[in-house]
């Protein structure tokens, strides 16, 4: 894969690991760097944390890699519903979000409209059919939430609120569960040097005045959002005076819609947004420094909006910083041959690599030890755990889910153990490595989990996925199917047959994996449910890639549920 980033271009520099899935990093990056650097930014600028703090530790994560072992790059724009950034509700023009929670309780883990459908067997409608599961039933998977909700940054040196730690005391898994959570965290753990970067922007930068620009990228998952997040809250005292505008773009109806937000954050009287925006940006007054999270939002047909932002701090007399967020290391690099003219404009990059097997094991085992969980889940599955997410992505949000997701697996265990045993009380079971390697299997598919990768079989969820896709498609003009529909479908099949479902979200998340298994075709949208899904591969040739005929054939013969 070509580099995505200009060779021009100013970087901090960060060794990559094996696991990573972002493309090959800037030339002359040494394999054992220690510490972040910069490379120069233009003429007239210095660099982002040229000279890292002595307190920096080196990562353990940064070891040799050869680029060849390196997975394909392919951040994948992040939905709503998998957002797990920060705007405060407010917000006029936000797509529906899952509700955060208050600030000050402990993060509770809410499933809302993407609470699964799980069909109890004992309880199911009379009137509804019930047509055995063929060939195998699965228990319900309920639904790996997506850092359902983080909580909003700051503005103007406002709180940022962050995850507490259990107050009060609960069941055990209870705690666990908490512990687990994909809110900003309460304690960051690695990220020394991205950290040190970003304060150097700011006392470089931001502090003093001299407005520029720093582009942080890294794949989902990778804390960048936490990481800015711990920085901004750290860091309040030497932001005193400063006009911090923190907003998530993901919640913006479009990318022009940016320039009222902004302008209703700063003050600036309605109309005309963007030139008055400029006015106010390059008139007399505080430094502003605005963080626009999951940025690539922004970007539009021609980048114009983003294009504008980027050049917001080299106005003459500007007095603004950006900081901008996203998935994607090509971001910059796309609007970079407008950005070419003027070498002066480009951003600054710092990139955050996926963790390695080793920070997402750390990373959890931290949380345990928050909540004493290390009793009820035990150190070898949160190694598989790790081994596996740093394979696939390095998403730290992806492993803290994915435990989280055993934890309730083996609690329901014990519930219906109790309830079948009326009378015995509960002894608490230990999640281990198979619970997590079940989740796992239901999660990226069966592959994923097995420790050989041999006898690959579909999971259950993702056939019953395709076969409503399928069936949709029979039944319409249309060769595309929008999520929301083909979740509504699927529900319902899954009701019929007395299987438990997932929800939107997973549902979503399943369909990426589909896409990644070359069956699905995505066309992302705002909106989780608006996203357009297709089938890749031609109707005859799906029974081949299930895998299973007699699934298929029953589903198909009984029609739309
Ligand atoms: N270094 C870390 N230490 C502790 N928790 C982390 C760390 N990195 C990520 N997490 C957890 O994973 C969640 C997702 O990370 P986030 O910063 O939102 O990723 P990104 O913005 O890169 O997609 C965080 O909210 C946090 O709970
Ligand atoms: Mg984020």
């Amino acid at each position: 894969m070509p580099s995505t980033r200009s060779q021009n271009q100013p970087t901090i520099q960060f060794p990559r690991r094996k696991s990573s899935r972002m493309g090959p990093g800037p030339k002359g990056s040494s394999e054992n760097v220690v510490e972040a650097h910069v490379t120069p930014l233009s003429p007239r600028k210095m660099n982002v944390g040229a000279v890292p703090s002595p307190s920096m530790s080196p990562r353990t994560c940064m070891m040799k890699t050869s680029q060849s072992e390196r997975l394909p790059l392919s951040p994948r724009k992040r939905t709503g519903d998998e957002n797990g950034c920060n705007l405060p509700a407010s917000l006029l023009g936000s797509p529906p979000k899952q509700r955060c929670t208050p600030l000050c309780s402990p993060r509770k883990l809410s499933f809302s409209e993407n609470t699964p459908v799980i069909s109890s067997l004992s309880h199911h409608s009379p009137s509804s059919r019930k047509i055995p599961l063929s060939p195998i039933t699965r228990p319900s998977p309920k639904k790996l939430s997506e850092t359902p909700c983080t909580t909003p940054l700051v503005k103007s040196g406002g709180k940022v609120p962050v995850a507490r730690l259990f107050p009060v005391k609960q069941s055990g898994y209870q705690s666990v569960k908490q512990a687990l959570h994909t809110a900003v965290p309460e304690r960051l753990l690695s990220r020394e040097a991205e950290r040190a970067a970003i304060v150097s922007f700011l006392e470089k930068h931001v502090v003093e005045g001299k407005p520029s620009s720093l582009y942080i990228s890294g794949a989902p998952g990778t804390g960048k959002t936490a990481c800015l997040n711990c920085v901004l809250q750290e860091q309040k005292a030497l932001l005193k005076g400063i006009e911090t505008v923190v907003i998530n773009c993901m919640n913006l109806r479009s990318s022009h819609a940016i320039f009222p937000l902004l302008g209703e954050k700063l003050g600036v009287p309605k109309g005309n947004g963007e030139v008055r925006l400029r006015k106010f940006l390059t008139s007399s007054g505080p430094t502003v420094l605005l963080v626009l999270d999951e940025m690539d939002q922004l970007d539009s047909k021609s980048q114009e909006v983003l294009y504008t932002i980027f050049e917001w701090p080299y106005l003459p007399k500007s007095r603004m910083c950006l900081i901008g967020i996203a998935n994607a290391l090509d971001l910059t690099d796309r609007i970079l041959p407008r950005l070419q003219a003027k070498p002066h404009c480009r951003p600054q990059l710092l990139n955050f690599p996926p963790y390695s097997r080793e920070e997402l094991s750390a990373i959890v085992q931290d949380r345990l030890a928050q909540s004493s969980g290390e009793t009820v889940l035990d150190a070898a599955a949160v190694q598989f755990c790790a081994r596996k997410v740093s394979a696939m992505s390095g998403d730290a949000r992806k492993a803290l889910d994915i435990c989280r997701r055993a934890v309730e697996v083996v609690e329901a265990g014990d519930r219906s153990k109790i309830a079948s045993e009326s009378g015995s009380s509960p002894k608490g079971s230990r999640v281990s490595v198979p619970q997590v390697a079940r989740v796992l299997s239901e999660v990226y598919g069966d592959r994923m989990a097995s420790s050989s990768s041999e006898g690959e079989s579909f999971p259950l969820q993702q056939k019953l996925l395709v076969c409503c896709l399928l069936l949709i498609i029979r039944n319409s003009k249309s060769k595309e199917v929008q999520l929301g529909k083909l979740c509504e479908v699927y529900s319902k099949l899954c009701k019929q047959r007395q299987v438990g479902g997932v929800g939107q979200t997973e549902g979503l998340s399943l369909c990426s994996l589909l896409e990644s298994r070359g069956i699905f075709t995505l066309k992302k949208a705002k909106e989780a449910r608006l996203t357009k899904i297709s089938l890749k591969i031609e109707e005859r040739d799906v029974e081949n890639a299930l895998k299973d005929r007699a699934l298929l054939g029953s589903i198909l013969a009984a029609g739309l549920p």
